[in-house]
């Protein structure tokens, strides 16, 4: 396994419409991908990445929500506050689909690791069904809601080369990639 680079905003790698994972590539070289985009997840950390974020036009993300496991004991931090620890649900969605989008929107606040340190209320459909195939090639359907169906219709806009801002106004869009440049000559 290993850590691939993230491409950041405005790489325009970010802009490709991905391609389907044909038949003859569910293979080893894909399972090596799907593993280095969870490791390359996980450490940066984020909860989901397209497989275009590490420079790869497939039509391929992988998702982790790592919510708190409400069943385990708490574990204590450093300075002595408890939290819960969280439970790690690996999924990968290749050829991924949306199948009927709820008309009733809900709205979370959306980060991506290509767009570091910004933050943005965004409304997207609250439910919707995925058609998607796993990594042997087998088709499954699954109705997905809350933070799950946010996270893979976000996902889902990567693979059309859209990024989270450019669902914001124009004004917002370039408060949000001003911040963005200032963060960075910060650093
Ligand atoms: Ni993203």
């Amino acid at each position: 396994m290993a850590i691939r680079e993230i491409l950041e905003v405005p790489d325009p790698r970010l802009k490709i419409v991905s391609s389907p994972v044909e038949a003859n590539e569910f293979n080893d070289e894909l399972k090596t991908l799907v593993e280095d985009m969870f490791e390359t997840m996980y450490a940066a950390p984020g909860i989901g990445l397209a497989a275009i974020q590490v420079g790869v036009p497939k039509r391929l993300l992988v998702i982790d929500l790592q919510r708190e496991d409400p069943d385990a004991d708490p574990i204590k931090d450093e300075d002595g506050t408890e939290r819960q620890p969280v439970k790690s649900d690996p999924r990968v969605f290749v050829n991924p689909v949306i199948l009927n989008p709820a008309d009733e929107l809900s709205t979370y606040q959306e980060g991506c690791l290509s767009i570091p340190e910004i933050y943005a209320d965004i409304d997207r459909p609250s439910t919707c069904t995925v058609r998607y195939q796993d990594l042997e090639g087998e088709t499954h359907e699954e109705p997905l809601e809350g933070l799950m169906a946010t996270c893979l219709q976000h996902e889902m806009d990567h693979l059309e080369g859209i990024v989270f801002i450019d669902h914001l106004s124009r004004l917002k869009r370039s408060m949000a990639l001003k911040k963005l440049k200032k963060m960075r000559a910060a650093a």
